[in-house]
């Protein structure tokens, strides 16, 4: 085991708790997926983690989505863009790794990259626009319908 490539720090709380937890499992996936690439002897466990970092992706990206949406997001389509560009990356990467390519410890820093700054910048955008206080218990009962 390696030290780890990303650690949570209460500077990526988006103030979210259901948004930042599904962020802490998209870190331990890429956690996962830079230990595999540093250990080559893994192996095959490549692609199956970066089909599970893009299929949690999508999910995490849904989420997000469909909160913007039901609240008038007015940021939503710069957003989604965004997340589309990413998934794109990510899809093209797969296919890559399942023709037989290697994938590399720069690309895997570019996912780390990407997502510190999305969640820094664009995440962090939305969020403060429905501080939790602003929706009341609205939040917690709009995620877990979603996840039901
Ligand atoms: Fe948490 Fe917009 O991704």
């Amino acid at each position: 085991m390696t030290s780890k490539l990303l650690a949570w720090d209460n500077a990526y709380s988006i103030g979210m708790i259901e948004i930042d937890e599904q962020h802490k499992v998209l870190f331990e996936i890429i956690n996962h997926l830079w230990d595999e690439v540093v250990c080559r002897d893994k192996g095959s466990k490549v692609l199956s983690t970066l089909e599970e970092l893009e299929r949690y992706t999508v999910t995490h990206f849904t989420a997000e989505e469909s909160f913007m949406r039901t609240h008038n997001y007015s940021g939503f389509d710069a957003h989604k863009k965004q997340h589309d560009g990413f998934i794109s990356r990510l899809r093209q990467e797969r296919e890559a790794v399942e023709a037989g390519a290697t994938l590399s410890l720069d690309m895997i820093n570019f996912l780390k990259d990407w997502l510190i700054n999305h969640i820094l910048v664009q995440d962090k955008t939305y969020a403060a626009e429905f501080k939790p206080k602003k929706l009341g218990d609205s939040l917690g009962g709009f995620f877990s319908r979603l996840f039901r």
